[in-house]
């Protein structure tokens, strides 16, 4: 039997480059390996946008389209959205009986969001139990593992920490013996990537420095032109430092297999900057093609999408109702 896997995404804006080499292509390979379960985390995003639900709707959808776009096959892979499965919200709130609120209190993650985010009021009684609802996601499918990228380290150790509470004070009866309804998860760390923001300053969709998924070509090309390149640069006969050009990064993720040729014409002093930046823009545009194609025939097709979400959705309940089953039983209720 393969290992299974569950991982989710918050539908809180389109995709961005960030999300398709720090996730996307990542999900796409492990769905070779593993029977993987991925998932719209609407209610998370709920918890922090609440304020402004009217675009969740059409993102979750707009999303799913870059997923399938990129890659994530509906015939290997398990796609839907969480708010489509009750059984969740049912789990979710057995674990809040059990979680102590110092555990969410002391999370890091709850305590840098509170401290940083000033535009929406975090300080709500669903933020804190954010932690909990990813719990009960990951228990729900018993997943064996959960790729996720360093800053989720926490709220999988949460996670943890909740299963060994649990298991602990409910057993299955198994004869003389007693058994463990859930398994402990083990994180799939993501390689970190080394893409920045266009300006240089991490990726983020409120810092404005990020290529969507969508975006046409013309769009690209003037983000690309405005990209800071080695600043040390000046006159085109000025050698330059690729190792300090985040242009070049952007070379070695999208087309590495000219990173070489770009290094030289940078050192070297042979190509000028705007020049590599158009060369960049022409890879980016090519590499990005086949994604927009399918994105194109989808966005058409949006039923379709509707349709592949609605058989995740009924897949994720079968697995879903039978754990809960399993929870009440050994829980006596
Ligand atoms: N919290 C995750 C994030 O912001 C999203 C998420 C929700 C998730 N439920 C999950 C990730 C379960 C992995 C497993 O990225």
């Amino acid at each position: 039997m393969k290992k299974r896997i569950l991982s989710g995404m918050r539908p809180t804006g389109p995709l961005h480059l960030g999300h398709l080499v720090g996730a996307l292509e990542n999900w796409a390979k492990l769905q070779e390996e593993y029977d993987c379960l991925f998932m719209v985390a609407d209610w998370h995003a709920l918890m922090s946008e609440y304020e402004n639900t009217a675009d969740l709707s059409g993102l979750i959808i707009d999303n799913v389209i870059d997923w399938i776009s990129a890659g994530i096959d509906p015939r290997k892979s398990t796609l839907f959205i969480q708010s489509d499965v009750p059984e969740h919200l049912e789990l979710y709130m057995i674990f809040s009986c059990l979680t102590p609120l110092g555990w969410l209190e002391r999370c890091p993650t709850y305590k840098e969001q509170l401290r940083e985010v000033k535009t929406r009021n975090l300080n709500t009684y669903g933020f804190l139990g954010y932690p909990v609802l990813q719990a009960a996601d990951i228990l729900l499918y018993k997943a064996d593992k959960v790729p996720v990228g360093q800053d989720q380290l926490p709220h999988l150790e949460l996670t943890r920490e909740i299963v060994r509470r649990f298991n602990s004070l409910y057993r299955i009866a198994n004869g003389a013996d007693k058994k463990e309804l859930f398994p402990e998860p083990e994180a799939l760390l993501t390689k970190t990537s080394r893409l920045l923001g266009l300006d240089g300053r991490k990726m983020s969709k409120s810092y404005n420095n990020t290529i969507i998924l969508a975006d046409s070509a013309e769009t690209i090309k003037k983000k690309v032109q405005n990209m800071f390149t080695d600043p040390k640069r000046i006159k085109l006969s000025d050698k330059g430092h690729p190792e300090s050009c985040n242009v070049f990064s952007y070379y070695s993720i999208f087309a590495d297999g000219i990173k070489n040729e770009v290094h030289d014409w940078c050192v070297n002093a042979k190509v000028g900057c705007t020049e590599c930046k158009k060369n960049f823009s022409r890879e980016l545009i090519e590499k990005l093609k086949p994604l927009q194609e399918k994105r194109k025939e989808l966005v058409k097709d949006k039923i379709k999408v509707k349709n592949i979400l609605a058989q995740g959705a009924e897949k994720a309940k079968a697995s879903a109702s039978k754990t809960i089953k399993e929870a009440r039983e050994v829980m006596k209720i």
